[in-house]
Formats: structure tokens, C-alpha cells, sequence
């Protein structure tokens, strides 16, 4: 995602009460800030809670799931998603009175850095869209009350590109229906920020080695929105 994105978005995470120095000292300062909630609606900040402790549930099953389908121990992510730096964005896609720049959209393409991206989102005009192995973008409209979910870069990672992730992105209404605006809730399931993101053993062998050296979730994190703040600036 960029910043010539047309987008609004409000963007909490967890709130730990832990005194933990990987909560406090490092790349912990950059990750845990305070939590900040607008006035309006009331109740806003007891529903985002509740939210992020239910979903932050089903990632961490769909990752034990993951651990199983790869071969590996079924609780082999656990510690690495112990003090996870997971949040939420809510995003709001305005309607679009005036038409788009040439090659804006309200999400440019892009992978999601974490292990995987659980998304609620309205199926509206101007949707989510993922990039086939056939190289083809796909509309994604999930029938209401499904989730989406995503791969994330992490997995590819640790995965040594066996599950790659989901190159996707949200385009514009048709001008025919500039009026529509759409609502959509990510949940962006991630590592703790001082975790070492591996290849599993089963992912690599003879003539498979392995594609990257080990990095720390923060690192790998750090690294990719600054590259993608310099191509902004370069393009
Ligand atoms: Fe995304």
C-alpha cells in the first residue's frame, strides 16, 4: 500500500499491560504505542477489543492449522506469536466525486508483511481484487458474513516460497457508481517484532535450499515500509 492510496484509516493494536522490556525498550517503543480513540462512537473501543481478542483466537488456530498441513510440531509457531504485534485497521473507501489520478486506486498492489490477513469487508463496487497464478486479477467477493484470508510474507518466509503471499489490491468503483463507499475491517495477524523468521525444517532440502537468511520480524517489517516510502519518492 502507498500513500497516493484513497483511503482513510484508523489503526489500533493491542493495548498490553505487561511490563515485558520487549514491550518498552528496542523496536518495542515503535510497535506499542499507546492506543488513541476517537470520542464518537461510544462503545468503539469495547467492540475493537473484544474484535481484536476473537480474531487474534483464530489466527493463532489457523496457524497451528498451518503447522500441520507444513509437517512441522502443532505448536511450533506458539512462542513466535506469543507477544504478537497484530493489529487492526479499519478502512474506509470514500466515494470518489472526483475521478482517480491515472494509476490510483484506493489500494495499490501489495503483499501483507505478517503470517496472514483475516479481512471483513463489504461487498460493494470497488473491491478487493488478488493476483492469480495465472496473472490475471481476480474480484474477491466473499457472500456476506465470510472472512478473507491472506498469506502473508512472513509464511513465504518460513515456507521458503512453498505458500507465497497474496499479491492483492482494492480498485476504484466505475464511474457509473463513483457514489458507492465501502467499509472494510483487517485483522493483520502477526509475529512478535523480535522474532527470527526461519525456514521449517520441512521446507528445504536437496535441491530446494534455502531462498532467504533468517531476520527478525521487526527488521524484515522496518526494511519493507521504508523501501516502499523510497519508490514512492522515486517514482
Ligand atoms: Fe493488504
Amino acid at each position: 500500500m502507498n500513500r497516493k492510496d484513497i483511503e482513510d484509516h484508523h489503526s489500533p493494536g493491542s493495548s498490553p499491560t505487561l511490563t515485558f522490556s520487549c514491550y518498552t525498550e528496542g523496536h518495542g517503543k515503535d510497535f506499542f504505542s499507546p492506543n488513541l480513540w476517537p470520542e464518537r462512537p461510544a462503545g468503539m473501543r469495547k467492540a475493537f477489543e473484544a474484535y481484536y481478542r476473537a480474531l487474534g483466537g483464530i489466527g493463532d488456530e489457523l496457524m497451528r492449522i498451518f503447522a500441520l498441513a507444513l509437517g512441522i510440531d502443532e505448536r511450533f509457531f506458539d512462542d513466535k506469536i506469543t507477544r504478537s504485534i497484530s493489529h487492526i485497521r479499519f478502512n474506509k473507501y470514500m466515494a470518489q466525486k472526483e475521478a482517480p489520478l491515472p494509476g490510483q486506486l484506493r489500494a495499490g498492489a501489495h503483499t501483507d508483511y505478517g503470517t496472514l490477513t483475516i479481512l471483513y469487508g463489504e461487498d460493494r463496487p470497488g473491491g478487493l481484487q488478488a493476483f492469480s497464478p495465472d496473472g490475471e486479477w481476480i474480484d474477491v467477493r466473499p457472500p456476506p458474513g465470510a472472512f478473507v484470508v491472506n498469506i502473508g510474507d512472513m509464511m513465504a518466509r518460513w515456507t521458503n516460497d512453498r505458500w507465497v503471499s497474496t499479491l492483492h489490491r482494492v480498485v476504484n468503483p466505475p464511474r457509473s457508481e463513483h457514489r458507492a463507499e465501502r467499509l472494510s475491517i483487517a485483522f493483520f495477524h502477526q509475529p512478535g517484532h523480535d522474532v527470527e523468521i526461519r525456514c521449517v525444517e520441512t521446507c528445504h532440502g536437496p535441491g530446494n535450499p534455502v531462498r532467504y537468511p533468517p531476520v527478525t520480524y521487526g527488521d524484515y517489517r522496518f526494511g519493507k515500509v521504508v523501501s516502499s516510502r523510497i519508490e514512492e519518492d522515486e517514482a
